[in-house]
Parts: structure tokens; sequence; C-alpha cells
């Protein structure tokens, strides 16, 4: 089995960092935007996930230092709104392609690099349940579609 360069493996988490500090600061400018009379557990659910998403860049931080990375400073664009449904979207869009990103990198990433692997697929399931979450706000049969694919998501160990 060829195994992906430390370089390769940076330059995709600098990617995903980017992305995370996007999503910290999506989620949280969101959360104090979004407005309309049933906007309150949105803003609770968007707080509660910029929270997860900073503590993803943090790790991803971590992961890239370890392997002998500088991490990025850069940050993705990032879409504005307020309108409910439209911060619904543009966030399950975000969760989504999120979710591929990681799944294409932990394809890179072999598991005899145990903690990035083990970390990355923390964070995977994290994005899961965002996505659900999410979900659950805008209706119950978009959420059934997305709990098969939260049964393929197995720990290896426990992350504190
Ligand atoms: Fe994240
Ligand atoms: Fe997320």
């Amino acid at each position: 089995m060829s195994s992906t360069s430390n370089e390769k493996i940076i330059s995709l988490l600098n990617e995903a960092l980017a992305q995370e500090y996007a999503c910290f600061i999506r989620y949280s400018t969101h959360a104090s935007c979004v407005k309309g009379p049933n906007s309150m557990p949105l803003r609770e659910l968007l707080k509660e996930i910029a929270k997860d998403e900073w503590e993803h860049a943090d790790m991803l931080r971590e992961r890239v230092v370890s392997l002998g990375g500088q991490p990025t400073l850069q940050v993705e664009k990032i879409e504005y709104a307020e309108d409910f449904d439209e911060i619904l979207k543009i966030n399950m869009t975000e969760e989504r392609d999120a979710i591929t990103m990681y799944q294409e990198i932990l394809r890179l990433v072999h598991e005899e690099k145990a903690l990035l692997h083990d970390q990355l697929m923390h964070i995977l399931a994290d994005e899961f349940c965002h996505l659900e979450k999410l979900q659950r706000l805008q209706s119950h049969e978009e959420a059934a579609e997305v709990a098969p694919v939260l049964k393929q998501v197995k720990f290896k160990t426990k992350i504190a």
C-alpha cells in the first residue's frame, strides 16, 4: 500500500482548517443575525455548532504542526444570511461539503497514523450530527435520510 506524503496531507488539512475557520465565523454570525418568530431554537443550535467547528479547527492546527507543517491563516469564503430557511439551506450544503471533504481525506490517511485518523473520524461524525440536527429543524423526512449514513461512522478509540 503506497502511503500519501506528509506534504499532501498537510495541504489537505490546511484546506480543511480554512474551511473550519469559515464554519465557525459563519455559524456564529448566523446565530447573531437569524430573525423570525421561531428563530430561537435555530439560534441556540448555531451557537452550539460554532463551538464544535472551533474545536475542529483546534484539532487540525495541532495535527498540521505535528506533521511538520505550518497552520494556514486563510479563511474560506463565507455566505451571509439572516433568513431562517436560507440559513438552514446554506449550512446544510456546507455540512454536506465538509462530509465529502473529510471522507476524501480519510481515504488517504491510513490507520498507522492512528491519532490523525481517529481525530478525522471524530470530526466527520460531528459533521454528520450537525447535518442531522439542521435537518431536524427543517423536516422529519430529511432527518430520516441521514440516519443510515450515521451508522456507518465507527470510532476506533474514544477521543476525549
Ligand atoms: Fe467542522
Ligand atoms: Fe459542521
